[in-house]
């Protein structure tokens, strides 16, 4: 089913990373606009496609949402992608960069659901919100603890969120991807698939109607393994933690 083709299309943290890479998607699917935001548009790239509209927007600025509402009044789809990750552990890693992954990861997506529900309401009878999470939100890896419970966080919310708009046609995705090769995992040795990769599938499987979107597949296995039974799921990060095979 081709649900992209003709929408119109807003992305948060749309200047790197998966979230440009969600922009060339969304235009190769077909979307008749696409509002890409960014903190700072002089960060923008240049997509040369005159249906790719920049606007300026951190989500944790509610009178910046409001200017972006005003003005991006025709959005069907809302893409939540902008996000951030403070390394650091619970028992010693710095709280500020916990606080600050709970203020844009949770607080930031929340600000712009709850700003943009009444907008997707009147303008499609199948609009959607898809939220970036994380497989982090599934078992949490302790040197990157404070991420991952803001993504699980984000999770519950989506989930909350889906079930409160089910009866209002606006369907709610979770996307779970594991290590992606963007900024966000600089310096990691990790074998890491490219975001452009990645938001072509996490379109196709929007289009395909999947709820809880996991676009790689080796996170579809850690995915799998925690469905199975979540404690399987902990003990890999586990091992993974500790350097044990
Ligand atoms: N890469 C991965 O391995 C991975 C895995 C699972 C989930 N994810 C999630 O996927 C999403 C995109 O990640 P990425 O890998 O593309 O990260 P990235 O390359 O670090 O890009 C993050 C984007 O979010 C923007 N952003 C940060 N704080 C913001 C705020 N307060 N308001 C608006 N925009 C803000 C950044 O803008 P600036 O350029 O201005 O900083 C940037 O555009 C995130 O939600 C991330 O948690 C990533």
């Amino acid at each position: 089913m081709q649900t992209l083709k003709d929408k119109v299309i807003l992305i948060t943290g749309a200047n790197r990373g998966i979230g440009k890479s969600l922009v060339k998607a969304s235009l190769e699917k077909g979307a008749r606009k696409i509002y890409a935001t960014s903190r700072d548009l002089n960060k923008m790239p240049n997509f040369g496609d005159y249906r790719v509209v920049s606007l300026e927007l951190d989500i944790t600025d509610k009178t910046q949402i409001s200017r972006v509402l005003k003005k991006a009044t025709d959005v069907e789809v809302l893409i939540n992608n902008a996000g951030i990750l403070s390394q650091g552990n619970i028992l010693e890693g710095e709280l500020i960069g916990m606080e600050n992954d709970m203020k844009v990861n949770y607080y930031g997506t929340i600000n712009m659901m709850r700003a943009f529900v009444p907008i997707l309401e009147s303008n499609s009878s199948s609009a959607r919100i898809i939220n970036m999470v994380s497989i982090a939100a599934y078992s949490p890896l302790p040197f990157i603890a404070g991420y991952a419970a803001s993504k699980a966080a984000l999770l519950s919310a989506t989930q909350a969120v889906r079930i409160e708009l089910a009866k209002k046609g606006i369907i709610v995705h979770s996307v779970n991807p594991g290590a992606i090769d963007t900024d966000m995992n600089k310096g990691s040795e990790w074998d890491m698939p490219a975001p452009d990769e990645i938001a072509k599938i996490i379109l196709d499987k929007v289009e395909a109607g999947e709820l809880d979107i996991v676009p790689d597949d080796m996170r579809l296995g850690m995915y799998n393994t925690w469905r199975e039974d979540p404690s399987k799921l902990a003990e890999m990060f586990h091992n993974m933690y500790h350097g044990e095979q």
